[in-house]
């Protein structure tokens, strides 16, 4: 009876898997702090991808990881047409077509030297307008690799706006947006920097939002969807569940949530412990989520999740 009466159901096709290829490696890269999820070769990618299509998983979003070498203070690697990014999208479109929203990650952070999300100025501060020029090729070139939705990350005042109107100068249209509109400056991302191999030293708190608000959020809520926004997101998801539920009172576009890399790492580390039940608790977790008001969710657990709720029918 409890199953019949459910108010909240998880469905394979809810979930986005979050997912990192490395730049010149033969062999899948573990990362540590994320036991579980490795950083892909472009071999393995593919297979993820195809992975989680047999599992039912709707989307993927893609990071790249650049080798050491090509990180520089305007993160060039992420505009190069050949660069890691671009090229697994090609890869993953190659293997998987239509079956799966292939989405990337728009954002400068895993290629500057510096470790931003932006340029920065002559006293070492983020740029926000010339890092929107970089932004605006950025998006061309992810959507000339053939990328379906495009996830600007960085939280620039007007990227929404800039990458619409890069889109359409080049006849992408139809790519649309997955916009990052509450994206708080967060502890929980800290395994995320191991895996993308960043070179932050600070934090991003001039451009990430304070865990303290949440009418800030609504504006900013309110400034993507005038610039085009065609579905916007809450990070991270667990400890901004309220934050969720308002924005998805809030509006007539998809809602998706973001769990993130130490909201996984601490229910790994938890049950690697004895102290909690694993899959129990990730359930739970998502259901939360789901609950608050995320229609997708982006998950590291998406593809094993998926195959859980395909295999209770
Ligand atoms: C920025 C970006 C970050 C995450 C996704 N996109 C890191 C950050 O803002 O510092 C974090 C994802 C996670 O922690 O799982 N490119």
């Amino acid at each position: 009876m409890r199953r019949m009466v459910a108010e909240t159901r998880l469905h394979p096709a809810d979930l986005i898997l979050p997912a990192f290829v490395r730049e010149g490696v033969s062999e899948p890269v573990p990362i540590s702090a994320m036991p579980g999820v490795v950083q892909h070769t472009r071999d393995t990618l593919r297979k993820a991808a195809a992975e989680a299509v047999e599992a039912g998983v709707s989307g993927i979003m893609l990071f790249g990881v650049p080798e050491d070498a090509k990180k520089d203070a305007l993160g060039t690697a992420g505009t190069d047409p050949d660069g890691i990014l671009q090229a697994a999208i090609r890869d993953v479109r190659a293997e998987v077509g239509d079956d799966l929203v292939i989405m990337s990650d728009l954002c400068l952070d895993e290629y500057t030297d510096h470790g931003h999300c932006g340029v920065l100025d002559a006293e070492g501060r983020v740029d926000n307008d010339a890092t929107l020029e970089r932004y605006a090729e950025m998006a061309q070139v992810q959507a000339d690799a053939g990328v379906h939705v495009v996830g600007p990350s960085g939280m620039m005042d007007g990227q929404v706006g800039v990458v619409r109107d890069a889109l359409d100068t080049i006849g992408k249209e139809d790519v649309a947006i997955l916009a990052y509109t509450a994206k708080y400056a967060s502890a929980f991302y800290g395994p995320f920097r191991e895996a993308v191999g960043s070179s932050l030293k600070g934090d991003r708190k001039t451009y990430q939002q304070d865990a303290a608000n949440l009418r800030e959020s609504m504006r900013e809520l309110a400034l993507d969807l005038e610039e085009g926004a065609d579905m916007v997101m809450v990070k991270p998801a667990g400890p901004y569940l309220d934050v969720l539920a308002k924005v998805a009172d809030a509006v007539d576009v998809p809602v998706a949530a973001y769990q993130i890399s130490g909201e996984y790492a601490m229910i790994e580390a938890a049950a690697e412990k004895g102290w909690i039940e694993r899959d129990k608790a990730i359930l739970e977790s998502l259901t939360g989520i789901r609950r608050a008001g995320a229609q997708m969710i982006l998950t590291y657990w998406a593809t094993e999740v998926a195959q859980r709720l395909g295999r209770q029918g």
